[in-house]
């Protein structure tokens, strides 16, 4: 019996979302292709391959997934080296491609939020340079003007750039995204260029099409002080929090660059985001450490009592998503959550992670702030980067041999949700009962179900 329930908003949107070259399969006109192929760089030697099967066809099916189980809308990503393969030259079949599954959303009832850049870039593009290049502002706003104008007609929610910061962080400093560099001067570089290229294509995008709603997908990563009393932890996790956290953000907001003492005026930024998009995983704990310089002198980790997934890569922790929420609305615009999840092949933490992040957006949404959609990553298992295989984000897991999916127990919680517009104390008590006291504080778990 439904004791209680958390209710959403008419019209809110609820998806999933997923990337090119994570769902693709065969896009060996890209960095990453290559990057893969050179061994060592990914986890046990895995590859993209046929990834999920989607160029062949198989986004159908995912899609139907999708649909069947309550969603309304689905976030995906285009892929830069398929439509544009060598510099100014377009590949129309390509371009007719995405416009098939597109449509192929939108029959389902899914409103499609398209993602223009997700970490990969054409061959071409990397050889000369990629995200350092002083071309690339340009280059990127021919492939957006080409993108956006043959697709206006289906698609008003544009994503320009995914993750700016996970970008430039993993590829120019951690070295773990291709081009593989440690360097904390390119790092600002590469976040510098994508703000302007992010301003280019927002303005862009206006131009074509008055009416499309334009933003980035935003990484938020929860950062407190290992230890509160400790000046020094407090200064670091602060520090590297606004380095990572604040920076991209503001200089869409006020057209300002403030990194680790420098600043840059970038004017034409300012004011590009018509939405804000906020990827929220998981917070960490941050202490001062003199024996890490590389990192500022600052070290993260989960502390010992985190409710961890299954490869330690994701600590539960739903208030970190109500603290991103509330810092994310400082920025007076409507917010999408365009990403939430964590990789658990058991689908053992999944259930509870997703009700208890679901109930932190709840209350972000009664507390009328402007929340307007929420995009789980992601519909079925699909490439995780460096990470290759080894990590399981989807609702539906995926035999990447046979490319066969069975669906988890989370995706029958999650159309639950989504059909009901909302989430119940039935559902948290059948789904995920160890989180019906927090999630729901003050109900009683009904009869029968184990907490
Ligand atoms: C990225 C996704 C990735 C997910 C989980 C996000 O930072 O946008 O591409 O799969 O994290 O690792």
């Amino acid at each position: 019996m439904i004791e209680a329930i958390y209710s959403f908003p008419r019209n809110f949107l609820w998806g999933t979302a997923t990337s090119s070259h994570q769902v693709e399969g065969d896009n060996t006109n890209n960095d990453w292709w290559l990057w893969e192929s050179e061994g060592g760089r990914i986890a046990k030697g895995h590859r993209s391959d046929k990834a999920c099967g989607w160029w062949d066809g198989r986004w159908k099916e995912d899609l139907d997934r999708a649909a069947e189980s309550g969603q309304n809308a689905h976030r995906l990503s285009i892929e830069w080296s398929r439509i544009e393969p060598s510099p100014g030259q377009w590949d129309e079949d390509a371009l007719d491609g995405y416009r098939e599954i597109i449509k192929g959303a939108i029959k389902r009832g899914l409103t499609p939020m398209v993602t223009l850049h997700h970490f990969t870039n054409p061959m071409w593009m990397a050889e000369q340079g990629g995200w350092l290049a002083e071309e690339i502002v340009d280059w990127f706003e021919r492939y957006v003007r080409r993108v956006v104008g043959d697709l206006s007609d289906l698609v008003k929610l544009w994503v320009t750039i995914n993750e700016p910061n996970v970008y430039a962080y993993e590829g120019y400093l951690a070295g773990l995204f291709p081009p593989g560099e440690g360097s904390m001067r390119k790092t600002y570089r590469v976040m510098r260029n994508m703000v302007l290229a992010h301003a280019a294509a927002y303005h862009a995008i206006h131009e074509i099409q008055p009416e499309a709603e334009v933003g980035f997908a935003h990484h938020y990563r929860g950062m407190r002080p290992a230890n509160p009393k400790s000046p020094l932890d407090r200064w670091i996790a602060g520090y590297r929090s606004r380095a990572f956290n604040d920076l991209v953000p503001r200089a869409a907001s006020i057209g300002r660059l403030h990194f680790l003492g420098k600043r840059e005026s970038v004017p034409q930024a300012a004011g590009t985001q018509d939405f804000f998009g906020l990827n929220y995983y998981t917070q960490e704990h941050v202490a001062f450490d003199l024996r890490n310089p590389g990192e500022l002198f600052g070290r993260g980790f989960f502390p010992p009592d985190a409710d961890l997934s299954p490869t330690g890569f994701i600590a539960n922790v739903p208030e970190g998503m109500w603290v991103a929420l509330n810092w994310a609305r400082a920025y007076g615009l409507p917010i999408y959550i365009t990403e939430n999840g964590v990789e658990d092949d058991e689908d053992s933490v999944r259930p509870r992670y997703l009700a208890s992040h679901i109930r932190q957006v709840w209350r972000a949404v009664n507390f009328n702030w402007r929340v307007r959609g929420y995009f789980w990553w992601s519909l079925v298992d699909n490439f995780e980067w460096e990470r290759g295989w080894t990590q399981r984000f989807g609702l539906w897991e995926l035999d990447v041999k046979t490319q066969e999916r069975r669906k988890r127990s989370s995706a029958d919680l999650y159309a639950e949700i989504c059909k009901a517009n909302g989430l119940s104390t039935e559902m948290v008590a059948r789904f995920a009962p160890e989180a019906f006291g927090e999630i729901f504080p003050g109900a009683t778990l009904p009869e029968g179900e184990q907490a």
